[in-house]
């Protein structure tokens, strides 16, 4: 069999990628071991996908060079796959900061990547094992699961190794190693963070217990990454919520992340008012009114505060109860790992690609898009308008 394009992976850059290039009028196939396309589509959102979001800039994205998002996102951008969703009549809604989700269900984004790809004549082939593909001068040659298979350009879109359940595996990274390119260390991203014994018997019991924070990565004082402020939710084995998942990205291994628990307020002066207004009032009486009561309790617990009235409170006892709420510095056991992170951080270094065509720099014919490279975005739709943008211009140009 001979294709001019074979794409490796029908997830959601495979699938956009053999889209367009069969409009060029490319003769493409695409190969999964999976039984079914777009799976992490399907459960993504909630089951409603996140597609996109309307404020995509390159700064929402991790990447060894922080430049090589940029000509993708601008080559297909939000906006276009918003006008591919609106000519399929999917209706979408606008949710907190930016986030597009389906009305209905992300079954709908599937369907439709399918039938764009089905429409351009893009042949698609499940449940099949690629067992090797070497390079010469007829362009590539895969021995599989169906036979041997030729192609002049081949698109590796074989995605992360987060949740293995759903087919992830590690064979991008192999076959760009075994092109000669680097691949960065991985790791999870947008993972929740597990609590060391000593956090876990104070928070454990408050598993459910959801409050609007700000989360920033790094010791207190010593950020490595943006504050989000977005709500944290409380489990049984740790933290987890979008603020949670955010900062995770930018954990350093080991490092703490800094949790402001009421971050619209200045604790220090709440407490200073408290005192003058209110002197006689107890400490946890006073704590409950800004945050669950709950919280409050085991806070006072795990910190060993008396629960004195508020005029004996002495000046260092008030900035520190003012630094614990604001910046309390939590040091987490690790993190969740693949089995639920929504990404993989790190991957093949953009170094080694053509940010203006996804092409290999080494190895003519040779694309990548998607998640196995070096980029991950933000909660909120970012990564799956990667997805789309390196996908499209992967299938401009294979
Ligand atoms: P993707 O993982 O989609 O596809 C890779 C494909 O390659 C799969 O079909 C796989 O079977 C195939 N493959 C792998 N190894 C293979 C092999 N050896 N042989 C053949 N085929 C192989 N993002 C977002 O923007 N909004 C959201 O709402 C969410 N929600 C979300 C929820 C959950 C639970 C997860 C796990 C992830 C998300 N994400 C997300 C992230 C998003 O799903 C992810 O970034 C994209 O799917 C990445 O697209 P890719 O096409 O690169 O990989």
């Amino acid at each position: 069999m001979k294709f001019d394009v074979v794409v490796i992976g029908a997830g959601a850059a495979g699938l956009m990628s053999a889209a367009t290039a069969a409009a060029r009028g490319r003769k493409v196939l695409v190969l999964d071991h999976a039984k079914q396309a777009g799976k992490k589509i399907l459960i993504s959102g909630g089951g409603r996908c996140n597609f996109t979001n309307m404020d995509v800039v390159p700064g929402n994205y991790l990447c060894g060079n922080p430049h090589f998002v940029k000509s993708a996102l601008a080559q297909y951008s939000h906006w276009d796959f918003i006008g591919m969703v609106c000519r399929h009549g999917i209706a979408y809604h606008e949710r907190d900061h930016g986030q597009l989700f389906c009305d209905d269900s992300a079954k709908e984004i599937v369907q439709m990547l399918l039938s764009e790809c089905d429409q351009h004549g893009v042949q698609l082939r499940l449940r099949t094992e690629i067992q090797s593909v070497s390079h010469g001068e007829e362009g590539f040659s895969l021995a599989t699961s169906l036979g041997r298979i030729q192609a002049e350009s081949l698109i590796v879109a074989t995605g992360g190794l987060s949740m293995p359940k759903l087919g992830a595996t590690p064979y991008g990274y192999q076959l760009a190693e075994q092109f000669g390119l680097t691949v960065l260390p991985t790791r999870a991203g947008l993972v929740p963070l597990t609590l060391r014994p000593e956090d876990k018997q104070h928070f454990e019991p408050l598993s459910g217990i959801s409050l609007t924070t700000s989360i920033q990565a790094g010791p207190r004082g010593k950020p490595s990454g943006p504050a989000f402020t977005e709500q944290m939710l409380i489990t049984h084995r740790g933290v987890s919520g979008p603020a949670v998942l955010q900062a995770s990205n930018y954990r350093g291994i080991g490092e703490p992340v800094c949790v402001d628990l009421l971050p619209s307020a200045d604790v220090a002066e709440l407490l200073a008012e408290a005192k003058s207004k209110s002197p006689k009032r107890q400490l946890l009486t006073v704590l409950s009114e800004w945050l669950p009561g709950r919280l409050a309790e085991a806070l006072m617990a795990r910190q060993a505060w008396s629960n004195e009235q508020i005029a004996q409170l002495s000046k260092a006892q008030i900035s520190e109860i003012a630094q614990s709420l604001n910046a309390f510095e939590l040091k987490p056991a690790g993190d969740e790992g693949y089995r639920t992170a929504e990404v993989t951080l790190g991957g093949i270094d953009t170094d080694q690609i053509s940010s203006k065509t996804m092409e290999c720099k080494t190895v003519s014919g040779l694309f990548f898009a998607g998640e196995v490279l070096d980029v991950t975005g933000w909660l909120g739709g970012y990564n799956f308008q990667w997805a789309w943008s390196s996908g499209y211009v992967a299938g401009q140009n294979a």
